[in-house]
């Protein structure tokens, strides 16, 4: 194993889900932002980016949201709260960006890989992602599957939740990257699902499509913090070849 690669593992090995922070220990904040830097280099669906980081800092936004979180030891205690919000709603406004920069940067006339990437954001973004409440668009796309797919593999996404669960695994990779940047920076971390979403939405003023991914705890960890041994299933349990 190199350097890096056993120095990853470490960062790997030794972050555990802390539940109890020194709440008085010193605490630079700025490693939030730098973690939040790295969290946003995570790999997305279709490099959308539909996601959004609120960082919780003042006392009575913790306070406030700790008790959103159902008063949580790691919620109550915690230095900072991350909320990891999808935003699965911007996919329209964000391909417009991810176009208009493809149109700068790419050179004229445009190669058949770049009019390729132009299509994708210009067509199947949109086939995939346009939501309509009376399910137009998800019975045009059931029928569009149900031929397709005769002819040969096509991806089978039909609905909105479809288009809602990619946000989801796209904002956790995020999450994740964040908690190791944390990690590496001396920090710990409690990702939490444990929330009152309607009440935690209405206080950062999101608007209905926004979904709250996670609610990550950060700071120096208390001796108390973790509560019990990892426990992981043997690896041959869960891994398997083909
Ligand atoms: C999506 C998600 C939601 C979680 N929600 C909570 C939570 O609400 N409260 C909590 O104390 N821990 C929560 N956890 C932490 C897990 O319980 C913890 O990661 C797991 O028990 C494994 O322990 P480890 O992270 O220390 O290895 C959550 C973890 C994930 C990934």
């Amino acid at each position: 194993m190199n350097q890096e690669a056993a120095t990853f593992a470490q960062i790997v090995k030794a972050r555990r889900a802390v539940r109890k922070y020194e709440e008085e220990a010193p605490f630079d904040e700025q490693a939030v932002q730098r973690s939040l830097a790295l969290a946003v280099l995570a790999p997305n669906s279709s490099n959308l980016q539909t996601w959004e980081f609120f960082r919780v800092r003042t006392p009575a936004a913790k306070a406030e949201v700790a008790r959103l979180c159902m008063n949580q030891s790691a919620a109550r205690t915690a230095q900072e709260m991350v909320v990891v919000v999808c935003r699965t709603d911007k996919w329209k406004v964000n391909s417009r960006r991810i176009l208009a920069n493809m149109r700068h940067s790419f050179s004229t006339p445009l190669t058949k890989r770049d009019q390729r990437a132009v299509e994708y954001y210009q067509r199947n973004i949109p086939l995939l992602y346009l939501h309509d409440p009376f399910g137009l668009m998800t019975l045009l796309r059931r029928i569009l599957v149900a031929v397709k797919s005769m002819q040969g593999p096509f991806v089978r996404w039909t609905t909105h939740t479809n288009a809602r669960i990619i946000t989801h695994k796209s904002a956790a990779l995020a999450a994740q990257n964040f908690m190791l940047a944390m990690q590496a920076e001396g920090y710990a971390t409690c990702p939490m699902e444990g929330f009152d979403e309607k009440r935690l939405k209405r206080f950062l003023k999101l608007p209905r499509p926004a979904e709250i991914s996670m609610v990550i705890a950060t700071g120096v960890p208390a001796d108390e913090g973790v509560y019990s041994e990892r426990f992981r299933f043997p690896l041959e349990e869960v891994v398997f070849e083909v």
